[in-house]
C-alpha cells in the first residue's frame, strides 16, 4: 500500500479577518476552523501528519495538541513557501501527501478518501480538487487547455479578465506524488500580483515538465468554502449547524426549527429528546433521552439526565440528574448539582450547591455555596447568604425540612434534618433536628396610622371615582 501523508496549512495571520484571534483559531459551531479539518484528516488513516503553524503557533499548537507533528513557518512568504516547511519531516518519503488548508472548515474525510483514491488509480504526479462556484471572487482559477487537462491555477489578483470568467475554483486541497511535490516547490518563484511563493504554481511546473497533472472535481462547492473573513466565517457556520443538527435529527432527536437551533460540534443528545427554537448548547454539553429543551435555554459544558425538563433557562457547568426540571428563567451557575426529581421552578440562581432528590426550590431564590438534602422545601423569597464580603460560606440543610418563605440563610450555618425554618426569618444560629428556628421581628398594629399617610388622599379620591 502506497503511504499516505498530509499537510494542513495553519500559518496565516488572516488580515481579512481583522481579528486579534488567528484566522484558523476562529470557532465554526464551537470547534476552531483548524481543529475541524485535522479531525477529517484523522478519520483518513494517513501515517503521518504535518501542521504548518507560524502566527499564533503556540496557540495553534495548543488547541490541536499531540494529534498532529508541526512545522514552523517563521515568515508567511506564501502557500507553496508553507508546505515546503514540511520537507525535514516528510521530503525523502515514498508515498501521496494531501495537502489542505486550515481555513477551509467544512470539507468531509469522504471527499480527501475519494481524492487519494482518485489520485493513485490515475497514477499521476498531482491532482487538484475542483469546485464550480457561482461567485468564484477570491479563489484560484483552474485554466484548462484545449483538451481540458489542467494547464495552470492563477489567483484572483493575477488573473487576466478572461481568466477571471472561469468558475471551476482550485479548492486549495490536492494530492501530491510525495517526492515530486516537495521538488517541484525548489522552483516556485514569487514572480507575482503577492509577492508570495504560491503552492499552486507546482501545477504549472509540472505541466511544464510534461508531467501530467489531473483535476477531481466536486459537485458540492459549499462544502470546499474557504473562511477569509468574517461573512464567509457565517456562511461556514450555517452550513455546520445544518449539518450538526441532521446528525442529531438522524440519531432520533426532534429539533423543532433547525434553522434557529445552534448546536455545537462537541454535544451530544439523546434520542427522544425535544429542542425547541432558539435554544443554544454549546461545549461538551450532554444530554440523556427524553429531556425538553424548552426555547430560548442555554447549556454550556453540562451534563443533563434522561428525562429532564429545561424552560428558557441558562445553564452552565452543572449537572441535572434525572426527570429534573428548571426554569422558566433560571440560572445554574458553575458546579450545581441538581438531584434526580429536584424541582428548579422560575427565577431561582444555584451556584456551587448540590440539591438532593425530591427537593424544590419553587421560586425567587439564590442558593450559592450549599448542600442540600432530600425532600426538602426552600420557599419563595429565600436567600442562602454565602458571602461576607471577604469569604464564602457553606450552608448544609438536613433532609425532610422546611424553609419558609423570604428567609435569609447566614452562612456558616448547619440547619439538621427534619427542622423548620419561620417564614420571614433571618437564621444565624444552627437549627437543631426537629426544631422550629424563628428569628424575625415582632408585629406591632399602630390603630389609625393608615389615616395619617398619602395613600389614604389617594384612596378617598378612587372610592369617589368608583361610585360615581
Ligand atoms: C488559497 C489558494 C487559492 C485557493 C484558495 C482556496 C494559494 C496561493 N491560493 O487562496 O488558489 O482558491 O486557497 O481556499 O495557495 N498559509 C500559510 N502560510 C502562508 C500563507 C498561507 O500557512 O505563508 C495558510 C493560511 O493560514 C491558510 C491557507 O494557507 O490556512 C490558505 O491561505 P490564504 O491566504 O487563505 O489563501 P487564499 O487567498 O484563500
Ligand atoms: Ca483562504
Amino acid at each position: 500500500m502506497t503511504a499516505k501523508f498530509a499537510i494542513i496549512l495553519a500559518a496565516g495571520q488572516g488580515t481579512r479577518m481583522k481579528s486579534k484571534l488567528y484566522k484558523v483559531l476562529h470557532p465554526v459551531c464551537g470547534k476552531a476552523m483548524v481543529d475541524h479539518v485535522l479531525s477529517q484528516v484523522e478519520k483518513d488513516n494517513v501515517d503521518q501528519i504535518v501542521t504548518i503553524v507560524g502566527h499564533g503557533a503556540e496557540k495553534v499548537q495548543e488547541t490541536l495538541g499531540d494529534r498532529t507533528k508541526y512545522a514552523l513557518q517563521e515568515e508567511q512568504l506564501g502557500t507553496g513557501h508553507a508546505v515546503l516547511q514540511a520537507e525535514k519531516m516528510l521530503g525523502s518519503k515514498d508515498g501521496m501527501t494531501l495537502v489542505t488548508c486550515g481555513d477551509t472548515p467544512l470539507f468531509m474525510a469522504e471527499t480527501f478518501a475519494k481524492l487519494f483514491e482518485y489520485h493513485e488509480k490515475n497514477g499521476d504526479v498531482a491532482t487538484v480538487l475542483t469546485a464550480k462556484a457561482d461567485d468564484p471572487f477570491g479563489y484560484g482559477r483552474v485554466i484548462r487547455n484545449a483538451v481540458g487537462e489542467v494547464e495552470k491555477i492563477v489567483e484572483q489578483k493575477d488573473a487576466t479578465p478572461e481568466e477571471a470568467k472561469v468558475d471551476e475554483i482550485n479548492t486549495g486541497v490536492y494530492v501530491f506524488d510525495n517526492q515530486a511535490l516537495f521538488k517541484a516547490l525548489h522552483q516556485v518563484n514569487n514572480d507575482n500580483a503577492q509577492g508570495e511563493y504560491y503552492l499552486p504554481d507546482v501545477i504549472g511546473i509540472f505541466q511544464n515538465a510534461g508531467k501530467k497533472v489531473g483535476a477531481f472535481e466536486m459537485d458540492d462547492f459549499e462544502e470546499s468554502m474557504g473562511v477569509n473573513d468574517r461573512i464567509a466565517l457565517a456562511k461556514a457556520t450555517k452550513v455546520m449547524q445544518r449539518r450538526i443538527n441532521e446528525k442529531h435529527m438522524r440519531n432520533g432527536v426532534t429539533i423543532i426549527d433547525p434553522d434557529n437551533t445552534y448546536i455545537d460540534a462537541g454535544v451530544q443528545i439523546g434520542a427522544d429528546t425535544v429542542i425547541e427554537p432558539g435554544v443554544q448548547l454549546k461545549g461538551k454539553t450532554i444530554i440523556g433521552e427524553d429531556c425538553v429543551i424548552g426555547a430560548h435555554s442555554q447549556i454550556r459544558d453540562c451534563k443533563i439526565e434522561d428525562g429532564v425538563t429545561v424552560t428558557a433557562s441558562y445553564l452552565e457547568e452543572s449537572v441535572m440528574h434525572k426527570n429534573s426540571n428548571i426554569g422558566p428563567y433560571s440560572h445554574l451557575r458553575p458546579l450545581a448539582d441538581i438531584g434526580e426529581n429536584v424541582h428548579i421552578g422560575n427565577f431561582v440562581e444555584v451556584k456551587k450547591a448540590e440539591i438532593g432528590k425530591n427537593t424544590k426550590v419553587g421560586h425567587l431564590t439564590y442558593v450559592g455555596d450549599a448542600t442540600l438534602g432530600k425532600n426538602i422545601n426552600v420557599g419563595c423569597g429565600t436567600i442562602f447568604i454565602n458571602y461576607d464580603g471577604m469569604n464564602k460560606h457553606h450552608t448544609n440543610v438536613g433532609d425532610y425540612s422546611f424553609i419558609g418563605s423570604g428567609a435569609n440563610l447566614v452562612a456558616p450555618l448547619e440547619i439538621e434534618d427534619h427542622a423548620y425554618v419561620a417564614a420571614g426569618s433571618t437564621i444565624t444560629n444552627d437549627v437543631p433536628a426537629h426544631a422550629m428556628g424563628i428569628g424575625r421581628g415582632r408585629q406591632v398594629n399602630k390603630e389609625g396610622y393608615y389615616d395619617r399617610y398619602p395613600v389614604a388622599e389617594a384612596a378617598k379620591k378612587a372610592e369617589k371615582a368608583d361610585k360615581d
